[in-house]
């Protein structure tokens, strides 16, 4: 889909501060993706959509997760989580993108999972770094990103981990997949 199509699709889902978020994770991910070898196309129609159900109420996303089969699980974490998901599933639904791995990279780019694509990567931690955030660690993470990709990735996942720990609050069991089996490839390869 051509870009400029696409941001007029997902804009009016969109606060403004979220559309810019949006334009800074496109940009972001075109860089990442440029850099490591992914489908630069891809990368920028996943991060264009990947919060095109940010805004949704949350009884409509609880009703698809559950009408459409989406891991129940899901319900018994945060509701940040749920965006996702639901994202994938409507950006395929009413936008008809049908490119699983674009889907995929929507489908994950909150919680991560085990064995992550390269898109998957790149929208992840696009979706952390952009030039619009500005959270303790993030610099550390953007620096990472400019040498290697799987480590800057690990940073950001245990980065989150760590966040919602300290909040006492609950960790996907697929972030601590993701990271767990980041760390171990890592020592692998
Ligand atoms: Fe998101
Ligand atoms: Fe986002």
């Amino acid at each position: 889909m051509d870009r400029n199509e696409a941001l007029k699709i997902v804009k009016p889902q969109l606060t403004d501060h979220r559309y810019q978020h949006t334009i800074g994770v496109m940009e972001t991910a075109i860089i990442l993706a440029k850099k490591y070898g992914a489908d630069e196309k891809k990368a920028e129609t996943a991060a264009i959509f990947h919060d095109y159900a940010k805004f949704k109420p949350k009884e409509e996303m609880k009703k698809l997760i559950i009408d459409e089969k989406m891991p129940a699980v899901l319900l018994d974490y945060n509701s940040e989580l749920w965006h996702a998901p639901v994202g994938a599933f409507l950006v395929e639904k009413v936008v008809g993108i049908k490119d699983e791995d674009i889907l995929d990279a929507i489908r994950y780019h909150t919680s991560g999972r085990k064995g992550m694509s390269l898109l998957e990567k790149v929208i992840y931690l696009a979706d952390y770094i952009e030039p619009g955030r500005h959270f303790p660690g993030v610099d550390e993470v953007r620096k990472l990103a400019q040498e290697d990709l799987n480590l800057a990735l690990i940073k950001a996942v245990q980065n989150t981990i760590i966040f919602l720990m300290k909040k006492n609050q609950a960790v996907f069991p697929e972030t601590f997949e993701a990271y767990n089996d980041l760390v171990i490839s890592r020592r692998i390869d």
